[in-house]
């Protein structure tokens, strides 16, 4: 497996966030796969939210719009930059980004009721670190709400764990992988989660490359499978009890 290469991966997610960014799928895709996360959340106004790894601060904005109150992280600079460009422009209260570590939180411990962490686990090749991390930061009864590339869907598994291993796909970093729910629930229940709900989500792409035959393939697979091999991404809830 690829060691975590820190520099080489700040250096790619700056190049993306320069380049096409992360806006894979429309804004009413994105949306309904928050409220598929936050369905058995009670929302009680200026509960405090981490958005782990916010890129350009989509997630950040979504949720600020639900009356959640969050904090946004993240280790490239280039993307924090337009993520607190975006929410001036919006005029958005109770949102608040900076450049930070996962691996490394300046919070202190038991700070946040939900940390939430939107395509980012999988740029991990070892999640045991973020999991403590995660852990020491939520608050009790609190939750890591999570999606990530499914490594039970074909396409995607394909795509990430064998294609892009052997040749570094423009716009993927190196060290991606898509994830399976058991190594999940392995290191995440390690760390002291408890209560894992994992569940497939369709999400389709609007990027041009590809956009045909991705949009295809996972409509075809959702309609072949069921359960987990559904949907081309897996969701991950679980609770620090
Ligand atoms: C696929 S992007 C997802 C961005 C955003 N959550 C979204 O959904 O638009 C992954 C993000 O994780 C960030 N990231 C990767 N490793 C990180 C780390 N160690 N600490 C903080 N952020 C990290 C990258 O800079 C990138 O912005």
């Amino acid at each position: 497996m690829k060691t975590q290469n820190k520099n080489l991966e700040i250096k790619t997610f700056d190049e993306i966030t320069e380049g096409k960014g992360y806006s894979e799928a429309t804004e009413e895709n994105y949306r309904d796969l928050l409220q598929h996360l936050l369905s058995d959340i009670k929302n009680k106004p200026k509960m405090r939210v981490l958005d782990v790894g916010c890129g350009t601060g989509g997630n950040s904005i979504r949720l600020a719009k639900l009356s959640y109150s969050i904090t946004g992280i993240d280790i490239s600079s280039k993307a924090i930059v337009q993520a607190k460009a975006k929410v001036k422009q919006l005029g958005l209260k109770d949102i608040d980004f900076c450049v930070g570590d996962i691996e490394n939180l300046c919070y202190n411990d038991n700070t946040f009721d939900i940390c939430f962490c939107g395509g980012v686990l999988h740029h991990f090749p070892d999640l045991k670190r973020v999991a403590e991390e995660l852990y020491r930061v939520t608050k009790k009864n609190g939750k890591v709400l999570a999606y990530d590339p499914n490594a039970l869907h074909l396409y995607v598994f394909v795509v990430h764990n064998i294609i892009n291993r052997a040749i570094n796909l423009q716009g993927f970093s190196p060290n991606e992988r898509a994830l399976k729910p058991k190594e999940l629930m392995t290191v995440f229940k390690t760390a002291g989660f408890m209560n894992f709900n994992f569940d497939s989500y369709v999400l389709s792409t609007k990027k041009t490359e590809w956009k045909l035959i991705r949009n295809l393939s996972y409509t075809a697979l959702d309609k072949t499978f069921s359960g987990l091999r559904k949907g081309n991404i897996l969701t991950m809830i679980c609770e620090k009890t």
